[in-house]
Parts: C-alpha cells; structure tokens; sequence
C-alpha cells in the first residue's frame, strides 16, 4: 500500500478519475441527456462535486493520521485544486449561461440573493488559496504564514455548506449530511491541535541571563 501510494505513476490515475464528473456531464451533453433544464443540471452536478472535493481535500490530512499513511498528502494540493476547478465551471456556468454576462443582474443576485453572496464568498476564498498552491508560494510565505492562510479553506467550505442548506427548499438532508462531515473534521482537527498543545507544549523560552 505504501509503495503504491508513493507510486510517481499514481497520480495519473487520480487525476483522470477527478476529471470523471467533468466526463460524464461531457458524455450526456453529447448524448443531448442534460434532463429538460441542461443549465441547472450542469449548475447542480459542477457544485456539488465542487462540495465533494473540498470535503475530500479537508478529509485527507485525518485520514493520514487515522490510517497510518502521510504518502496521502501527495494528492492534497490536487484534490483542492480540482475542488476550485469545478467552483470555476459551476460559477462560469452561472455567470455566462444562466446571467449572460449581465453585469446588473449579477451584482443583484450577489447582494440580494443569500445563498448567492455566501457561495460567491466561498468561491473569492478559494481564488488566493489555488494561487498560492505551488512550492513557490510555500516558500515564499513561509511555512507558518501559508498554513494560516491556508486555513481559509475551512472557512470557504462552512460558506458552500450554507450556500447549499439556503438554497435547498425541503430536501435539507443533503446539506445537513455535508455539514456533519465538515464538523466532524473540523472536531478531528481541534482535537489534534489539543492533544499537540498538551503534549508537546512550547518549550519556555530562556530567560536572558
Ligand atoms: C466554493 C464555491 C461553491 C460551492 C462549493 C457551491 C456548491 C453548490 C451546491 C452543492 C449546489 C447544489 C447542487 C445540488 O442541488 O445538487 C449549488 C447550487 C447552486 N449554486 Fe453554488 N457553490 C459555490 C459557489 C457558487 C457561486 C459563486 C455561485 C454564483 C455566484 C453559485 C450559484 C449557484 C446556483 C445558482 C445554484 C443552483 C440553485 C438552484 O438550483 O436554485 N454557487 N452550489
């Protein structure tokens, strides 16, 4: 398993499986299969695999510890990016085939609409944080502060749950399902850092003799 996770080749595979969701609503385009609303069909299928992969990307660092498996962080920076990918063709698909490019319907629905302020929120939060994804950034920043802006992702994915559970009219179990999961997660980090705190507390620095 190790060495399979520490393949260079497994990567290749990962990514074509995250293109999947972007193949299937390809194929059913082709096949004219886009249901009677192809726009909210496309909206629909692009968010929530943009919820999917933002929750993939928090899920990882736990499931390193839980099973035993650092090689996982390998494909962190990838899922994240596929979870802005697919926030780009979900607000692309709103803003050139649902608005049209028309600028006053846009910032209405942005200021007016909730569930829309909050989603577009969670997508401006994503921009600096698939901007600053490369080793470059990482060193240019410095460990510590990339970590703390790389916090933001929590916040981003508490704005998508709520962009979701706002939008929904009854079936509320879906959004509810998608918070419990980023609580959950949420809960395994605060324990972790607990724990670390407690365990490894800093070392008193020494007084000036
Ligand atoms: C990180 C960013 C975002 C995420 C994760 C996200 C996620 C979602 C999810 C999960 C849905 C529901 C899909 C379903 O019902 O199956 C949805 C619907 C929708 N989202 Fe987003 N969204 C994001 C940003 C945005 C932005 C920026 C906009 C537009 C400014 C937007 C506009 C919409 C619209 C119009 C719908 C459909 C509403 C309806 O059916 O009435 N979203 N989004």
């Amino acid at each position: 398993m190790l060495k399979l996770l520490s393949s260079k080749w497994l990567k290749v595979p990962v990514f074509l499986l995250c293109l999947g969701p972007l193949g299937i609503v390809g194929w059913r385009a082709l096949n004219g299969d886009l249901t009677a609303n192809p726009i909210e069909f496309i909206t629909h299928a692009t968010g929530d695999w943009a919820l999917r992969f933002l929750i993939i990307t928090l899920a990882i660092t736990p499931l390193r510890i839980i099973l035993g498996l650092p090689e996982l962080i390998r494909f962190r920076r990838m899922l994240g990016l596929f979870a802005f990918f697919y926030a780009c063709l979900h607000f692309s698909t709103w803003l050139v085939l649902d608005k049209f490019f028309d600028m006053s319907e846009i910032w209405k629905d942005v200021i007016k609409r909730r569930f829309i302020t909050v989603g577009f929120s969670a997508f401006l939060l994503l921009i600096p944080l698939a901007i600053t994804s490369t080793a470059g950034w990482i060193r240019r920043l410095g460990g510590k502060r990339w970590q703390a802006l790389h916090r933001l992702i929590y916040v981003s994915a508490i704005l998508a749950v709520i962009h979701y559970y706002w939008l929904v009219k009854s079936a509320i179990i879906r959004p509810l399902t998608y918070a419990a999961l980023l609580a959950i997660l949420l809960l395994f980090r605060i324990i972790v850092w607990f724990w670390f705190t407690k365990r490894h507390p800093k070392p008193t620095p020494a007084l000036p003799v």
